[in-house]
């Protein structure tokens, strides 16, 4: 029979890309597929306690293997902020453009422009935690370029590249990205 695992999210987005990786393999389910219309509450302070909290009540409430994720861009010059807290760095409403208008007030006469995006997996397999990461090295521009992508695509250069996120465009931005590699550590390690 199939392996059937399932992924703490409904973003649709996420799914396709996990599923596009695994192949028909494994059977991946959304929240949604298992009836789970819970908002987990993303109370850690780091991206890996977040995505173990997401695991975790997935697992203790149906009992199946399942995985979660975090992600978060860290600003070397601001001490890894906004890190955890990237998607509500400018209040709780998750806007974008707000987020990115207060980095970039935030990075004003800032000349260290170094950040990451990094994504941490929590997998939970026959009840045993495991963690996976994945990161890429960039650049926060002064000025938002591109239209593609979302959240701040528009201000992060990855290194060896001079386009935004942004602008480079979803084919390539998800074959390089940070979420790229740990859904590639994560699916290799599920198809062990
Ligand atoms: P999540 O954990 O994937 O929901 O990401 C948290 C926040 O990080 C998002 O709301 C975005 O603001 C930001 N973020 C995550 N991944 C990306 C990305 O690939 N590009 C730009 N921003 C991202």
């Amino acid at each position: 029979m199939k392996k059937k695992i399932v992924f703490a999210t409904n973003n649709t987005h996420k799914l396709e890309e996990v599923s596009a990786i695994l192949g028909d393999k494994i059977e991946l389910l959304s929240m949604k597929d298992i009836n789970c219309k819970a908002d987990i509450p993303e109370t850690a302070d780091t991206l890996e306690g977040n995505a173990l909290i997401k695991a975790r009540f997935i697992f203790e409430n149906y009992h199946s293997d399942c995985f979660a994720d975090d992600t978060g861009l860290e600003v070397e010059a601001l001490e890894g902020a906004p890190g955890v807290y990237s998607a509500r760095y400018a209040g709780d409403t998750h806007n974008s453009e707000a987020n990115m208008k207060k980095l970039l007030h935030d990075m004003e006469g800032i000349e260290n422009r170094k950040a990451q995006f990094r994504t941490v997996f929590a997998l939970i397999v026959d009840g045993k935690e495991h963690l996976f990461e994945g990161t890429v090295k960039g650049e926060i521009v002064k000025n938002r370029k591109g239209t593609s992508g979302f959240g701040y695509d528009p201000i992060f250069v990855p290194e060896g590249y001079t386009q935004t996120f942004a602008e480079m465009g979803n084919e390539l931005k998800n074959k390089i990205s940070h979420r790229a590699v740990a859904t590639n550590k994560l699916c290799k390690f599920l198809m062990k």
